[in-house]
């Protein structure tokens, strides 16, 4: 990225900004961050050493107000500071060139800063009819949003439609708008809002500028600090909703007391955003503060989700108005944590008896060994009984120590064992050699 000479501070003490208005500016970044006041010292260093960051700003299918939303802040402030921070080389709204002069610009702008610059998408990205729907000099929006996005270090995309198609893509559209996250590759971050809260990019550009990368984002890509808060827990008016003070009729007396709008269709209840803690107009003001309910524009498919915008919400549970979806998540939640607890009580239970089971059985005397019972011989085997023939004569008297007294059942030698009936297996065999032994000796013990 090209780096200014001296950095930001130095260019902007040259153009008059004083010194306390910047860190002022700093201080209150800091809080949008979301960070603690200490991070200020740190965020101004980072910022005044800054370069001045060249920014693409393309515009797709939309009505063009997150743009003129940095331009014409009624008090200037966050857009004098983003003007001088950035260099904003392309933005169709403020050129002269349209069509392919406009295209031709880009290609030099391009090639100009190869080295990195921000992208910025405002518009939705329409598909159908190959995206006929909105082009510059002839090319599809598409095509544009894919290339300036691929060179650049970053990609925001800002407000509603760039997020998820918004108004484009809503119920009975026909362009096939899609939001910028579904045709751009690489990091982005998306900044939704009808339009966008500028405080919010100059808070992201802050964060980029400071940290050398884009703030962390939720699951829709929207950075946490500014997408993080319901709007419901941060309202001024909520102190009325828990005294059940609602605003029954626009004009009423609950209106001119500043009562909440909740029963006029409010959906800060269903609406994730920074919008009561940072405002618009420099912190001047925001739609609740200015007495019109939220339309949780900063939430995926808003104009169909939360419309109709005067009214409540149906209440997900029937004959329950005032049950919201938050309430029957967390019951949902509740439940299945107690089946959980549940389980894992039961499973702890049962390890423990199990437990228990194996010491008892450990400490038990011991159960004699059960003498083993041999299985069936096999009819085949005593087959391979050696045929008595066969056996050698013995050299030398049988020792009379030897299982002499235990013969077996030797008178009819010359009886061969039957084949149907095996020798009992308890027994050990006896081998047919030992036949001599078995025949009567003399009384005497001498040689026969
Ligand atoms: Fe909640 Fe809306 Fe009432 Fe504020 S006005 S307390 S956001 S319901
Ligand atoms: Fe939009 Fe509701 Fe904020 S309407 S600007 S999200 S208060």
């Amino acid at each position: 990225m090209p780096r200014a000479d001296g950095g930001l501070l130095a260019e902007l003490l040259q153009r008059g900004v004083s010194r306390r208005s910047f860190v002022k500016f700093c201080a209150a970044m800091t809080a949008t961050l979301a960070l603690p006041a200490s991070y200020t010292p740190r965020i101004v260093a980072a910022v005044a050493a800054a370069p001045r960051v060249p920014v693409i700003w393309i515009r797709g299918q939309g009505c063009g107000g997150d743009g003129e939303a940095l331009l014409r802040v009624v008090n200037p402030t966050i857009s004098e500071f983003l003007l001088q921070f950035l260099s904003i080389d392309y933005l169709e709204t403020l050129m002269v060139p349209s069509g392919s002069d406009a295209s031709a610009t880009l290609e030099a702008i391009l090639a100009k800063h190869r080295d990195g610059y921000l992208a910025i998408v405002e518009g939705s990205v329409p598909t159908a009819d190959r995206g006929a729907w909105w082009t510059v000099g002839g090319r599809p929006i598409r095509e544009v949003i894919r290339e300036v996005s691929a060179g650049a270090i970053g990609t925001i995309a800002v407000g509603s439609c760039a997020f998820d198609g918004g108004l484009s893509a809503a119920a009975g559209a026909a362009s096939g708008a899609v939001g910028v996250g579904q045709v751009v590759q690489g990091r982005l971050v998306s900044l939704p809002g009808c339009p966008v809260n500028p405080w919010n990019l100059g808070a992201t550009i802050i964060h980029f500028l400071t940290f050398k990368e884009l703030p962390a984002t939720d699951a829709g890509g929207r950075p946490l600090f500014a997408y993080g808060p319901l709007i419901h827990n941060e309202c001024e008016r909520r102190a009325h909703f828990e005294f059940g003070e609602f605003v029954q009729a626009w004009g009423d007396e609950g209106a001119q007391k500043g009562w909440c709008l909740y029963r006029m269709g409010c959906k800060g209840p269903q609406t994730f955003a920074n919008c009561a803690s940072v405002g618009f107009d420099a912190g001047t003001s925001w739609p609740i503060k200015a007495g019109a309910v939220c339309i949780g524009c900063t939430m995926p498919a808003f104009w169909d989700s939360m419309s109709p915008f005067s009214r409540r919400l149906p209440s997900p549970v029937p004959f329950f108005p005032d049950v919201t979806v938050d309430q029957v998540g967390q019951v949902a939640v509740a439940g299945i944590a107690g089946v959980a607890g549940l389980h894992a009580v039961g499973s702890y239970i049962r390890a423990k008896r199990q437990g228990a089971e194996r010491r008892k059985r450990a400490l038990a005397p011991p159960v004699p060994a059960a003498v083993p019972v041999p299985e069936a011989a096999p009819a085949a085997e005593p087959v391979a009984v050696p045929e008595p023939a066969a056996a050698p004569a013995p050299a030398e008297p049988p020792n009379e120590a030897e299982p002499a007294a235990e013969p077996p059942s030797v008178a009819e030698p010359a009886a061969q064992p039957a084949p149907a009936e095996p020798p009992a297996p308890a027994e050990p065999p006896v081998p047919r050699t030992a036949a001599p032994d078995i025949e009567p000796r003399p009384a005497d013990g001498g040689e026969r």
